[in-house]
């Protein structure tokens, strides 16, 4: 008792607030390098262990339950004694094969709990390892080899976290049929109810924090689900088996992690979840080019062409054909044909048991297109629509890639339509289907298989109706990009299409798990039946600056795509690949502007998107290299249009030169954007 009284004095000396009113034991506590986030666990007077967090001294996460509740035996909850602690710390810069930043530094202190249960509730051993950053903490449970347990089957996991501001959430619904594509909601914390993550916040000091998950391997994702006030706790994705999770010991979750910033820029340029994940697994991946592509796809949304076979096919050899000279004319590296396989002829959402991977369709030569695209020196961009049928796919897997690689097609898009819950997963006995979710444990594994299939035959994945990203591409750099939200293709439908200011929320929810397939570029601005998107022209491109992926589409179909020889040039430079990337103005779910840096050049390039109110920016160009004079090509929206009106088409194009220092006012229409080129002079 001595002691305990000590360590707490100890730790009140250092500023670590241990909320003693509910330790009933010394907290273990842990800063991070610069002191600014304090994280404590200690055992409660029910011996349950809780954890909380300071910053600057303020609480921001109060004393927040920790464990899991199991299926097959006493909860690992209750009864814990602390038996041990161990410290640690890490400071290493890591290079990216392509992101939005060549280099990513992971700056942190580790704090490791030992933990024992007392006999009545079962002895078992089990660890928590925590990392305290600067800009966020994570953790994860570590359950080790013991006598007692040799399997865990895991009903729920009760990680809390106790946000103690008040705020606003920006959130998306979770276990919702519709998966991640819904719209997301803007509410005080308190109304949030259950959320996929990442989950936004901005205390009202001015805070930012954003509550996720990194290294989502062989477990179920998991939702945030508000207890009361501002308390939430995980909730698993559930699975068919009883279990929402069932592993073998020894083995680690994936690590519970929450981004803390003093601003947006903060929140958004920051590397958290990359950090958490394992380094790359795959050597050398220099055949994965990042790059832009087209496709016959905005046709077929519209109801133009047809994935079936029939009269309105669109796969068909001559479409593709005419895509490729178009893309080998534009600089586009890829061409992506989807509805080119067997099996679409059905209502294929509930018959992914139809297709096949390896067998094309009557009028579609996959040798003859991907000769004719390697002359153009062009890629074919594959596509496996599984409409949520794993059992057939993962039968297929290996030959789809395999004949894919063999005709010398490098990237894949994948696709899971089907409703939450509507996963077709093979069981133990022939013919057995098993119902699974999206982002349950079954599917989770699925997601690997493909990637590292992909992997052994130099193939990258694209993920469509995917499990959300928890910054597996530093582990699995050919898991380029996913969809995972309301891409563009909402906008086909003019019933269903996304509101002005989706993509300036998007940039600070769905786009700190990683890179998006959003597809942008549909400079026509119109779905089907002429409906128009809630943009401008000038949006249309800031979205490339907006939303990073390594695999950026021109959405659009190629007759309208050359109707913009000024855009569509706009597009051709548009890196990629990033140097660097800064939010340079934002504010969560207004307005996005970044500048980032070609990986490959000197050049930078500024842009964004805003929501539907009009606003005058003053953008500081600091971030260029002094003593330099710059090239601008700006792209701005015209003064006065706006998305509601035909003169969502006007763009004023201007030229200048800027250089560091450097102040320039930009004014964003309603459903506006921008986009500039700043070419660095040549060498
Ligand atoms: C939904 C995907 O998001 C879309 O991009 C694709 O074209 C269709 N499924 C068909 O696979
Ligand atoms: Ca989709």
């Amino acid at each position: 008792m001595k002691a305990n009284l000590f360590a707490l004095a100890g730790l009140i000396l250092a500023g670590l607030a241990p909320h003693a009113a509910t330790a009933q034991t010394a907290p273990v506590c842990r800063s991070s390098p610069d002191g600014t986030n304090a994280l404590c666990v200690a055992l409660d007077g029910d011996a349950r262990l809780r954890w909380w967090l300071d910053r600057r001294g303020h609480p921001l996460i109060a004393p927040s339950l920790m464990g899991f509740t199991l299926t097959d035996g006493l909860n690992l909850v209750r009864g814990w004694t602390i038996t041990g602690s161990e410290t640690a710390s890490g400071d290493d810069t890591w290079e990216q094969p392509w992101g939005e930043r060549r280099y990513v530094r992971d700056h942190y202190n580790e704090l490791l709990v030992h933990l024992v249960q007392a006999p009545d509730q079962g002895s078992r051993h089990m660890d928590v390892r925590f990392r305290i950053f600067d800009n966020g903490i994570g953790f994860r449970y570590e359950l080790p080899k013991q006598a007692a347990l040799t399997t865990l089957h895991i009903a729920d996991e009760v990680t809390e976290f106790a946000v103690v501001p008040k705020g606003t959430a920006w959130w998306e619904t979770g276990g919702e049929w519709n998966r991640y594509e819904q719209l997301y909601q803007k509410t005080p914390i308190d109304a949030v109810a259950t959320a996929h993550t990442p989950v936004t916040m901005r205390l009202d000091d001015g805070t930012h924090i954003a509550i996720h998950e990194a290294a989502l391997v062989d477990y179920a994702a998991y939702w945030l689900k508000r207890e009361d006030g501002q308390r939430f706790r995980t909730t698993l994705a559930p699975s068919s088996q009883g279990p929402r999770v069932t592993r073998d010991l020894p083995f680690n979750t994936p690590w519970r992690t929450m981004r803390i910033a003093d601003d947006a820029a903060g929140l958004v340029e920051n590397d958290l979840e990359l950090n958490l994940n394992d380094p790359n697994a795959l050597g050398d991946v220099s055949w994965f080019k990042p790059q832009k592509y087209i496709g016959i796809w905005w046709n077929m949304l519209k109801g133009d062409w047809t994935w079936a076979e029939g009269p309105r096919h669109g796969a068909t050899t001559q479409r593709a054909k005419e895509y490729l000279d178009f893309a080998a004319a534009h600089g586009f590296s890829g061409v992506l044909i989807e509805g080119w396989d067997k099996g679409w002829n059905s209502n294929w959402l509930g018959h992914g048991a139809d297709f096949s991977y390896t067998r094309s369709a009557d009028d579609f030569n996959l040798k003859a297109v991907t000769d004719y695209a390697r002359a153009k020196g062009v890629k074919l961009i594959g596509h496996h629509e599984t409409g949520g049928n794993i059992a057939n796919y993962e039968a297929q897997l290996d030959d789809a890639m395999k004949l894919y690689a063999s005709v010398g097609v490098n990237m894949v898009k994948t696709g899971y339509v089907a409703d939450a819950g509507g996963i077709e997963a093979p069981g133990d006995r022939p013919g057995e289907v098993r119902m699974e979710w999206h982002d349950g444990q079954r599917q989770v594994q699925h997601h690997l298989k493909v990637v590292e299939t992909a992997a052994k035959y130099h193939i990258a994945i694209d993920t469509h109706e995917p499990v959300k990203d928890t910054g597996l591409r530093r582990t699995y750099p050919n898991w380029v990009a996913r969809e995972g939200a309301r891409g563009m293709e909402y906008n086909a439908h003019g019933a269903y299409s996304n509101p002005p200011e989706h993509e300036a929320t998007l940039v600070y929810t769905r786009m700190l798990s990683g890179p998006m397939d959003f597809t942008p570029g549909v400079l026509s601005l119109e779905g089907d039946l002429h409906v128009p998107l809630a943009s401008t022209l000038a949006k249309q491109l800031g979205l490339y600056l907006a939303l990073y992926s390594p695999i950026q589409m021109a959405a659009d179909s190629i007759d309208h795509l050359a109707q913009y020889p000024r855009e569509l040039e706009f597009i051709r430079q548009v890196p990629a690949d990033w140097a660097q990337s800064h939010l340079i103005a934002g504010s969560v779910g207004e307005y996005a502007i970044f500048a980032r840096q070609d990986r490959n050049s000197a050049d930078w390039y500024v842009g964004g998107v805003n929501d539907a109110t009009a606003r005058t920016l003053t953008l500081h160009f600091d971030f260029l290299d002094a003593g330099k004079t710059y090239r601008a090509t700006i792209y701005q929206d015209a003064p006065g249009i706006t998305y509601l009106d035909d003169s969502r088409h006007r763009i004023a194009y201007a030229t200048r030169d800027v250089k560091k220092g450097d102040v320039l006012t930009l004014w964003l229409a309603p459903g506006g954007g921008a986009a500039m080129r700043l070419a660095a002079p040549k060498p």
